[in-house]
C-alpha cells in the first residue's frame, strides 16, 4: 500500500516513546499493541476480562477474503484482500517472536452445493467473485468428493478457493500476549476502563479503577463493547452493536480427520483443526449480550453441518461457544482517527476480525506513527457516519 493521505490538524505523527493506551485485548488490540511496542511506543493494553477471551476466542479463524465476498462488499474486498496478503508475514513474524505455532493451514476453502437452489446460488457467487478477480475453481460434485471423501454423496458441485486459508484464532491470541510483552508492552487484564479522559479536544489518558493512566493516544479496540465506553463524546461513539454467534466444537480423531479444507455448506461452515477439533459455525442473532446458548442455535448448526458432512453425528460435542461480533451500521469496520486528537478507532470488524487483523494493525500503527492514513482504510474512516454526505463520499451506504 503505497498511497497515503495526511489528515492535517488531526494527524498524530507520534514519535517513538509516545504513550499509547489500547482499550481491548482481542486479536486487534493485542496486534496493534505489539506492533507499536516494537516501534518504541510505551503501550498498555487494557481489557475488562482475560485477554483474547471475547470475540477472538469465539471466532472461526477463516481467512476467507474470497468466498465470503458478496455483492455490495466490493470496497471491503479490497481491504480484506490486502489483509489476506499480509497474513503470511504477520504469521511468520509472530511465530518467530514467540516460538508458538498459531495453527495456520493453507489447504484452502471449499463451498459446496447440495440442492438445485444451492447450485444456482453457488454459480451466482462464483461469477460475481470471479468478476472481482478472485481466483476460484469450479468442481463437479464427484471431484469435490474425491478431495473430501466424507462429503454428502448428493453434493452437486463445489467451488474451491486456494487462497482462503485459516488460522487457529485461540492460538493467535495466545501468541500475541507474549509477543506484546516481549516487545516491551504492558498488558492489564481485568482492568476495565471507566473513562476516556479528554481535555481541550485531545485525549489525555484513561481512568482505570482509581488510577489515571496518562496517554497521548487512545485506541478503541473493544469490539462489540466499543460504543458504550465511558467518556467517549456522543459524536464519537462508533455505531457498533453485538451480533451474537453460536459455534460448536466437536472432536475428531486427528489421525483420521473427517475434513481437511475449510468447508462452507449452505447452512453452516465447518473448520477442521490439526488437533482434531472440528468447529461448526455460526448463528447470526440480535440478542444483545445474552451469553446463553439456545437449542435452536445448536440444532440449526448441527443440521446444517450434518447435511454436508453426515459423519459428524459420530463425533463428541465438546463445547458450545457464544460470541459477539462487533457489527457496525454498514457492516464494515471503523478504522482511523476521530475528531478528538489522539482518539483512534479500530473496531466494527463484524465477521472479519481475524482476517482483518494484519491490515488493521498495519494501518492503525502507520497512522499513529506517521499521522497518515493508508488508502485501504480511507473508505472506513469513522467520519463516514457523521452525515449522509460523508457516508456517500466514503462510498459505503449507511444502513440504519
Ligand atoms: N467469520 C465467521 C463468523 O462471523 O461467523
Amino acid at each position: 500500500m503505497s498511497q497515503s493521505q495526511s489528515l492535517g490538524a488531526q494527524s498524530l505523527g507520534a514519535n517513538d516513546g509516545s504513550r499509547v493506551a489500547v482499550i481491548g485485548a482481542g486479536a486487534i488490540g493485542l496486534g496493534i499493541g505489539w506492533r507499536l511496542a516494537r516501534a518504541g511506543c510505551k503501550v498498555t493494553v487494557f481489557d475488562r476480562g482475560e485477554a483474547g477471551r471475547s470475540a477472538s476466542w469465539a471466532a472461526g479463524g477463516m481467512l476467507a477474503a474470497g468466498v465470503e465476498t458478496e455483492p455490495g462488499e466490493e470496497t471491503l474486498w479490497q481491504l480484506a484482500a490486502w489483509s489476506q496478503r499480509l497474513w503470511p508475514d504477520f504469521r511468520y513474524a509472530l511465530q518467530a517472536e514467540t516460538g508458538q505455532d498459531i495453527g495456520y493451514r493453507d489447504e484452502g476453502t471449499m463451498v459446496v452445493a447440495l440442492t438445485r437452489d444451492d447450485l444456482e446460488q453457488l454459480r451466482f457467487n462464483y461469477e460475481f467473485q470471479r468478476s472481482l478477480g478472485i481466483e476460484l475453481e469450479w468442481l463437479a460434485g464427484s471431484e469435490a468428493r474425491r478431495r473430501e471423501p466424507y462429503l454428502n454423496a448428493g453434493t452437486t458441485a463445489a467451488v474451491y478457493c486456494r487462497h482462503d486459508h485459516q488460522v487457529d484464532n485461540r492460538a493467535l491470541v495466545t501468541a500475541l500476549k507474549p509477543a506484546l510483552l516481549k516487545a516491551g508492552g504492558e498488558l492489564r487484564e481485568h482492568a476495565e476502563v471507566k473513562g476516556i479522559e479528554i481535555a481541550e479536544g485531545k485525549v489525555i489518558g484513561v481512568q482505570v479503577g482509581d488510577t489515571f493512566h496518562p496517554a497521548d493516544v487512545v485506541v478503541v479496540a473493544a469490539g462489540a463493547w466499543s460504543r458504550d465506553l465511558p467518556g467517549l463524546p456522543e459524536a464519537e461513539r462508533p455505531p457498533v452493536r453485538p451480533i451474537r454467534g453460536q459455534l460448536l466444537v466437536l472432536k475428531m480423531n486427528p489421525a483420521e480427520p473427517l475434513l481437511r479444507h475449510v468447508l462452507w455448506a449452505p447452512k453452516a461452515y465447518v473448520i477442521p483443526r490439526r488437533d482434531g477439533r472440528l468447529l461448526i459455525g455460526a448463528t447470526t442473532e440480535e440478542r444483545g449480550f445474552d451469553t446463553r446458548p439456545t437449542a435452536g442455535g445448536v440444532f440449526s448448526l448441527l443440521e446444517g453441518a450434518w447435511r454436508a458432512l453426515p459423519g459428524i453425528e459420530e463425533l463428541v460435542l465438546d463445547e458450545i461457544v457464544v460470541g459477539f461480533r462487533p457489527g457496525s451500521r454498514d457492516d464494515a469496520p471503523i478504522l482511523g482517527p476521530t475528531a478528538v486528537d489522539g482518539l483512534v478507532m479500530a473496531t466494527g470488524h463484524h465477521r472479519n476480525g481475524i482476517l482483518l487483523t494484519p491490515a488493521t494493525v498495519e494501518a492503525i500503527s502507520q497512522y499513529i506513527l506517521t499521522g497518515k492514513t493508508v488508502t485501504a482504510i480511507q473508505p472506513f474512516l469513522p467520519n463516514r457516519f457523521r452525515s449522509p454526505e460523508s457516508a456517500a463520499l466514503s462510498g459505503l451506504a449507511a444502513r440504519t
